[in-house]
């Protein structure tokens, strides 16, 4: 844990703002000077990060003194920090092998070398201690597709840092992790995932994946998360990615329609109108029972670059997109808007003094500025052992443990420590 400074260790509390900033200025350019002329690469890109970083510190301390402001932690850029994500042993604390990018032998390793840095704040560091004492006492959920899965698991590894866990529930079937349960005694918390990749009640290629589409029910929710609906203290919910998948949609024993397949001669509806009602009824369950804190986690794109899922080097990036460099398509735009648009709209129907506090996660630009942070062809174990072949299975959606998933969970414990 990271103590906040004391007053008197911290020069720039006693000098009037200006002269702050000016010796930040006058710090800033004699270490420009020292590095044009005298420093080897590698030592000039690290002096530059702590210069940048002193003044980003300075400059966040000044704001702060403003006080109260919320920060919008959605806008944006990756900053060189090195070792910023470098943060725990994936193989120890136990995460799907497929994200476990180091274990794989994934050989570059800059990408764990970033932080984000939000347009008009810092974004602190995850602080584990702080995080469990936030949540004692509470069970923290993660519902939906692997993407949530993805977080939860990077959320236990963080957390590992300063509690053990126990592991109370598992798949028989060891690789699916459709549903697992974490405990951290100290501090009689517990986080769960829940597989409900629609939220709503699915059958069908959602649960084996040799089927061609799903069976997915408008009208009813996913029976284990709904089941244990009452015991969550927070929630956080992440289901976009399978919407865009081909699926036949119900309403009781009516067909509404499908996407994707039209082989079956259904009206074609899109994802669109299915994401919000899946959203919508999981809201509705959410608003009563109990209070609470629901988190909504925007969409997280992939980068198969070439559209290519068994291409070995669809995101052989090695940096993070900088600004401007690339755009989010109009499909990922409309995926994040509708769950911002349903958090405000639920958010609205509670009004003010709700016992329900609902938040967006919203990580659609920061995952997107990301190629380089997806295990690709290290979702396998050393999969250049005997060469380099033309086709091979490739992973660009979710993340490397550590590795960017991680700003995810800064972001959400900001929110559940935020003053209210
Ligand atoms: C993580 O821990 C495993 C098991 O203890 C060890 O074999 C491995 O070298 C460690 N990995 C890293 C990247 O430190
Ligand atoms: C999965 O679906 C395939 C194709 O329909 C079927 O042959 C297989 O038995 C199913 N597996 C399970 C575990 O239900
Ligand atoms: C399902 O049918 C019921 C009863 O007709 C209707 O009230 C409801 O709006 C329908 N839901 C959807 C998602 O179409
Ligand atoms: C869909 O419509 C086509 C053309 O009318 C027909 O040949 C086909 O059998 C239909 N498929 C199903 C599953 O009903």
């Amino acid at each position: 844990m990271k103590p906040s400074p004391a007053r008197s260790t911290n020069p720039v509390y006693f000098l009037p703002k200006s002269v702050g900033i000016w010796l930040a200025c006058g710090f800033l350019s004699m270490a420009l000077l020292h590095l044009l002329c005298c420093s080897p690469r590698g030592a000039q890109e690290a002096v530059f990060t702590q210069v940048l970083q002193y003044a980003d510190d300075t400059y966040s301390k000044f704001r702060s003194r403003g006080g109260g402001q919320r920060c919008d932690y959605s806008e944006g850029r990756w900053v060189w920090a090195p070792g910023h994500a470098r943060r725990y042993n994936a193989t120890v604390c136990d995460v799907k092998e497929a994200q476990d990018c180091l274990r794989n032998g994934r050989p570059d390793t800059g990408y764990l070398d970033w932080r984000w840095q939000p347009a008009g704040c810092r974004l602190p560091a995850f602080d584990p201690a702080a995080f469990l004492s936030a949540v004692r006492g509470k069970h923290v959920a993660f519902v939906g597709d692997s993407m949530s899965r993805n977080q939860a698991e990077s959320l236990v590894c963080l957390l590992t840092a300063a509690s053990p866990y126990r592991v109370v529930h598992r798949d028989p079937v060891r690789y699916k992790r459709q549903f697992m349960r974490w405990a951290f005694p100290t501090h009689d918390a517990t986080v769960s995932v829940y597989w409900a990749p629609y939220l709503a009640r699915a059958t069908g290629k959602s649960e084996n994946y040799s089927m061609p589409y799903n069976l997915v029910h408008l009208d009813a929710l996913g029976d284990r998360w709904a089941s244990d609906a009452d015991t969550m203290d927070v929630v956080v919910l992440a289901a976009n990615h399978w919407m865009l998948n081909p699926a036949v949609y119900h309403n009781g024993s009516e067909v509404l329609g499908a996407h994707g397949h039209p082989e079956l001669n259904h009206t074609e509806i899109g994802y669109a109108a299915p994401l919000r009602q899946a959203y919508r009824m999981s809201l509705e369950r959410l608003s009563s029972g109990r209070s609470r804190t629901v988190v909504l986690a925007t969409f997280s794109p992939t980068h198969f670059e070439n559209n290519r899922m068994d291409d070995p080097t669809a995101c052989d990036k090695k940096e993070p997109y900088k600004e401007g460099e690339k755009e989010l398509n109009s499909m990922e735009k409309e995926l994040r808007r509708i769950v911002v648009e349903e958090a405000e709209a639920v958010a609205r129907r509670n009004g003010p003094s709700g016992a329900v506090r609902f938040e967006v996660l919203d990580v659609t630009k920061l995952a997107a500025m990301r190629p380089d942070g997806h295990p690709g062809p290290y979702m396998n174990r050393d999969p250049f052992a005997n060469g380099v072949p033309q086709k091979m299975p490739t992973d660009c959606l979710h993340f490397c443990l550590p590795g960017p998933v991680d700003t995810f969970n800064e972001i959400l414990q900001q929110i559940l420590t935020k003053r209210q």
